[in-house]
């Protein structure tokens, strides 16, 4: 194991805004944390917005940063990606900020019915041989839903040419309203954005810097359930 993994779950074991739930509650379906988010997490009533396979959280701590009044929870399954975001949440002390420690197929044993507002799924691992596994299909939407509210928002952002197209064809097939889509978000598309827009559309990832430098053109889609 590296030292510099180790030293990350140290640290981020030691933030009370990191939940990092054992996996045999994550296989239960059962956790006490379904309905606690608001109040003992956030300690407001504000809505939350999940990023799953958050990586350092870049879209967690830059929505934070944009929506003092909004609440943002990174998932991932692992700790020392999200331990950036997590530390410089602490350095800039935002307190609108969480991150929980899962898989996403389990992130539904953590939520209660409807207690999610909207839902970033950026740049996740395109899957190509595995239809079943990708993160933006439909039986990872019906999970979703069990804890987004009806009418909620699901932002996607992607790299991935494959992704994108076979998202929309999905989407189309099982009746979701899409609300916008582009395959090139820096083209004409975001020029036409209102500003505020504009400044969600520039938080760059990791990944999507990683993937624009190799020449990518960078998807987006957003829809609702
Ligand atoms: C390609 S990276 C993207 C990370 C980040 N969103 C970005 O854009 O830089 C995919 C991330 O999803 C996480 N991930 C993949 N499958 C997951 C799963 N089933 N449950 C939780 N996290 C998952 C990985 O650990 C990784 O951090």
């Amino acid at each position: 194991m590296g030292k510099d993994k180790l030293r990350k779950w140290d640290e981020i074991a030691t933030y009370d805004f990191v939940l990092q739930p054992p996996t045999e509650v994550a296989l239960s379906g059962e956790s006490d944390l379904g309905g606690t988010w608001h109040k003992d997490v956030f300690g407001n009533d504000n809505p939350i917005t999940l990023e799953l396979g958050c990586g350092k959280g870049e879209y967690t701590v830059g929505l934070a940063r944009m929506f003092p009044h909004r609440n943002f929870l990174g998932i991932d399954i692992k700790g020392h990606r999200f331990w950036r975001g997590a530390k410089t949440s602490v350095e800039e002390g935002l307190t609108n900020v969480a991150f929980l420690r899962t898989r996403i197929e389990f992130a539904g044993t953590f939520f209660n019915e409807g207690e999610i507002d909207e839902i970033w799924l950026t740049f996740s691992d395109p899957q190509p041989r595995e239809e079943k596994h990708r993160l933006t299909g439909p039986k990872f939407i019906d999970r979703y839903k069990k804890y987004l509210k009806p009418g909620g928002t699901i932002h996607v952002k992607t790299d991935n040419t494959g992704l994108y197209e076979w998202t929309l064809e999905q989407l189309q097939e099982h009746g979701y309203t899409i609300e916008t889509h582009t395959n090139d978000v820096y083209g004409s598309f975001v020029t036409g954005l209102t500003e505020e827009w504009q400044k969600i559309m520039s938080i760059r990832t990791y990944y999507e810097k990683k993937f624009a430098d190799e020449g990518e053109k960078i998807k987006y889609i957003r829809f609702t359930v």
